[in-house]
């Protein structure tokens, strides 16, 4: 990774994918530990699967010894180039021992062994997904060599009192020399990116737990001393998430020991390595004080995301890198099952759903768009995508869907016996998925090998004399970088149709004898086909892909009015939301094209009034509800993107909606929320807060001044993270003025405090407007902002650059020259994360004219450098096509 890309960065290509030419029977580590300079002495058990020398990947290693069989090798007996160590060898097993050295505290990509924090205090760790072990020793580094691991740590006692790696401990004791040493042996073969060690000052919390399969195993969180009384809402979510896992899936722990680690140095969300899961700190930790309500949420989903690739990932891993979502788009899948069973399934679905149109459609219609499986890649850390991810989630809920409940169930069974110990392919799951329900599910495997969005749009014709109702179905999807001609997939489209009083109506499909039920689900298989219902007394209203059952774009043309109804009535709690953004975007539209006052903002402002005098809505749905589409999603909704004028028609519509509503009727339902307020993490109380955020918004918009003295008085008064973040945001919005004293309070009083920072520096970095850049500029020169921490510049940098639309793209392009600038010294000190922040150019072409070229230019400039990493080179060189 680290490596310049003068070299002529190469492509590697699935197709090309060949078995290991030699297995590892087992691997012993030895690690004497220190900050500047680590040892490792890795002895391999070798056996021969080809007729080929061993070739281990190495990088960044000082060789300092090499044995084959116990007799050191010299020069000449090995070949040592581009990151491999070549060793020729006669008989079909051997012995091969390595000692090199490496040097933690340079390691500044935070990629193998690196620091945590500083020289005096930090501790030591590691992360090796996808490539980093070969930072660490020389090493087959790929998934389908699996191993089991005995990992020995030495090193100072005072300065590295805890050492842990994963597997279950074994021995543990003094050298005498003021070192000590400490043992783990992991039973379960598992290969390379799942190594993990910890070395440092440590604190931890304990808690004893017996498996279903009645297993004693210890949990421990460990963190440092300043944050360990903050982990405590982990433990709880850790404990919940293996007692799903056992319910759900019949998947029980494995070791006697399981170890979770808080860092705030880290590039990614968090790290299932095989017993010791190591956590960004932004995903670990949770006080009231510190944390809101949503970050609640992702920590309890985080951790049960680690938790559960136990198997959706250690015992059942990828055969390569291509595989990447067979664990990471199911482990998403089932991480979602279980925050739908812990909170309310339907506000979990919206959250979703909500997420994918965000983050993986943008990323699905522009240059960076890939297969959920991808072909080919020249940097495999550029594809832990939303596509993989989220897009990789929705893949899995269509064959769940498909199987149902049970047979899913069977399914996965199969798949986790069949393949246990295995490197796995996605063939291999849909196979294992199939046969457990003697069905044949290969047709979905194009889901994984096609890019883009599928459009999906939807017909409806109504025979008054027939009493029939046929439904039109067609797919189209867009071509995409490589991928010209797309083949139609198999969409699961379920569906009800409503009557005009919102009665939904019993289908009867044609050719059949009776309706089944109000409510089914039929399969497009091809470009288009009619779906034809019998017994239909009147047109009604199809509410159509119920729980978003495809990941597609729906177009339909219903009339704001149909719209309306479903939203009054459709008992599909994801439809409902999903009929108000469909209605939302008509008057998007209408405001965007100089007609606020037309009917489609009236029919969803009105509908949304309805609602809101409704009592028996959840507060969080009418949240919800009270919420449109975003900016960054009703990009899609013309063809060229002017940030400003999105924005502004935006905010139209939703003072359009606050004055249908009424500002007396918002300010009423705001009092009594806000009497109501407290610190409780109870649903109920979450959903208070999270419409009083909503209304006090709503307000700010129609009364500036009101919204400004209810804004600050919130923030003085709130009993928790959330009102008080909820507060400053629309108080910096409104009165930027006002703002100020409250924006250095907050600074003052969390000083020290990296995670209750990093919201400060990305409210700020959200502010819309001239200013902004100017604004992200100053914060750039607070104490507390630093390159070298991941989390921060994505608060900084990232945030401005992905989220603040009028910000980043303001028309004279000095936002763009400025994130180049930044790339550059970024990606000098960590690649993953400067390839990360980069990818916010992804949209560029899709921007009006004069945006568009200065975007180009900036782009086209940064592509052509040769001194920038292969993560930097690869998003540049997609971007820039
Ligand atoms: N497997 C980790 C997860 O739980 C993510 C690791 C990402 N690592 C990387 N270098 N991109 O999703
Ligand atoms: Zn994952």
């Amino acid at each position: 990774m680290s490596d310049r890309s003068d070299a002529p960065t190469s492509v590697i290509r699935l197709a090309d994918y060949r078995p290991p030419a030699w297995a590892v029977a087992h691997v012993a580590l030895e690690f004497d530990l220190g900050i500047d300079r680590t040892e490792v002495l890795a002895t391999l058990e070798l056996v021969r699967q080809a007729d080929e020398p061993i070739r281990l990947d190495g990088e960044g290693l000082e060789l300092l010894e090499l044995h084959l069989d116990g007799r050191r090798l010299g020069e000449g007996e090995y070949i040592l180039a581009n990151g491999v160590l070549e060793v020729g060898v006669d008989g079909d097993r051997c012995t091969l021992a390595t000692r090199v050295a490496v040097r933690p505290a340079e390691n500044t990509a935070f990629e193998g062994l690196y620091l945590s924090g500083s020289r005096d205090a930090g501790f030591l760790l590691t992360q090796c997904e996808a490539e980093g072990f070969r930072h660490i020793t020389f090493y087959p580094d790929r998934p389908d060599v699996l191993s089991t691991f005995t990992v020995t740590l030495r090193a100072d006692k005072a300065r590295f009192p805890v050492l842990l790696a994963g597997g279950n401990p074994d021995g543990a004791g003094d050298l005498g020399d003021g070192r000590h040493w400490a043992r783990f042996v992991d039973p379960h073969p598992k290969p390379s990116y799942l190594f993990a060690l910890v070395a440092g000052r440590l604190e931890r919390i304990s808690r004893d737990y017996t498996t279903a399969d009645g297993r004693a195993v210890a949990l421990h969180i460990w963190a440092e001393a300043d944050v360990i009384d903050r982990c405590d809402y982990a433990m709880d979510s850790l404990e919940r998430s293996m007692r799903w896992d056992e319910q759900a899936y019949g998947r029980n722990y494995d070791l006697d020991v399981f170890h979770v680690v808080a860092t705030h140095d880290f590039n990614m969300g968090a790290m299932e390595n095989k017993g010791l899961n190591i956590f960004n700190a932004k995903y670990l930790l949770a006080d009231p004080d510190s944390s809101t309500d949503d970050e609640y949420r992702h920590v309890e989903a985080v951790v049960a995301h680690e938790y559960f690739h136990n198997w959706s990932g250690n015992r059942v891993t990828c055969r390569d890198w291509f595989q990447l979502s067979l664990k990471e788009g199911l482990t998403v899948f089932r991480e979602q099952s279980f925050s739908a069973d812990m909170n309310s399934a339907p506000l979990k679905r919206i959250e979703d759903v909500s997420l994918l149109r965000r983050a993986q459609f943008p990323e699905d219609a522009g240059p960076l768009s890939h297969p959920v499986r991808p072909s080919q890649y020249s940097e495999i850390n550029n594809f832990y995508t939303a596509t993989v991810y989220e897009k990789g989630a929705e893949l899995v809920r269509m064959l769940a869907g498909h199987l149902g409940h049970q047979g899913f169930r069977k399914g996965m069974d199969l798949y986790f016996e069949r393949h246990d110990g295995q490197a796995a392919t996605i063939e291999d799951y849909l196979g294992a998925l199939g046969d457990a329900n003697g069905v044949d599910l290969a047709p979905y495997l194009a889901w994984y090998g096609q890019a883009g969005t599928p459009r999906l749009s939807a017909e409806g014709r109504y025979d008054e004399g027939k009493r029939r109702y046929r439904l039109l179905l067609r797919q189209r999807t867009p071509a995409s970088a490589g991928q010209p001609n797309k083949q139609p997939l198999p969409v699961p489209v379920r569906l009800s149709l409503f009557d005009a009083s919102g009665r939904a109506l019993p289908l009867r499909l044609e050719g059949e004898t009776q309706a089944s039920a109000v409510e089914r689900t039929v399969v497009l298989t091809g470009a288009e086909q009619a779906f034809v219902f019998e017994d239909i007394d009147a047109a009604p209203v199809p509410s159509l892909l119920r729980g978003f059952s495809a990941p597609v774009i729906l177009e339909c043309e219903y009339a704001p009015r149909e719209l309306a109804l479903l939203l009054r009535h459709d008992a599909d709690g994801f439809n409902r939301w999903d009929a108000g953004q469909q209605l939302a975007g008509l008057a998007y539209d209408a405001c965007r094209d100089g007609e606020p006052a037309g009917a489609a903002v009236a029919a969803w402002a009105d509908a949304l009034a309805g609602l809101f005098s409704d009592a028996g809505i959840d507060d969080a749905l009418l949240a919800e509800l009270l919420t449109p589409p975003g900016e960054i999603e009703l990009v899609e909704r013309q063809p060229e993107r002017d940030p400003e004028r999105i924005r502004a028609a935006r905010q139209a519509m939703l003072r359009a909606l606050a004055s249908a509503i009424g500002t007396d009727a918002l300010r009423t339902r705001y009092d009594s929320l806000r009497a109501q307020a407290s610190a409780g993490l109870d649903a109920a109380s979450q959903a208070r807060r999270q419409l009083k955020r909503r209304l006090l918004d709503l307000l700010a918009l129609v009364d500036a001044n009101e919204g400004k003295a209810l804004a600050a008085a919130q923030y003085d008064a709130a009993p928790g993270m959330t009102d008080r973040l909820a507060a400053l945001a629309t108080l910096a919005v409104t009165a930027p003025a006002a703002a100020e004293a409250p924006l250095a309070h907050f600074r003052e009083r969390y000083d020290g405090n990296a995670l209750a920072l990093d919201k400060w520096f990305a409210l700020q970095a959200q502010l819309p407007g001239d200013g902004a850049l100017a604004r992200v500029q100053a914060l750039e020169r607070d104490d507390a902002f630093t390159l070298k921490n991941p989390n921060r510049v994505q608060a900084l940098l990232g945030t401005f650059a992905r989220t603040n639309p009028t910000g980043f793209h303001r028309a004279d392009g000095a936002a763009y020259r400025w994130l180049a600038d930044r790339l550059v010294a970024i990606d000098a000190l960590n690649p993953q994360v400067a390839a990360r922040v980069a990818t916010a150019f992804n949209g560029w072409k899709r921007l009006e004219p004069a945006r568009r070229e200065a975007a180009h230019a900036v782009v086209a400039e940064l592509a052509g450098r040769k001194d920038l990493s292969r993560d930097l080179t690869d998003i540049l060189a997609r971007v820039a096509l």
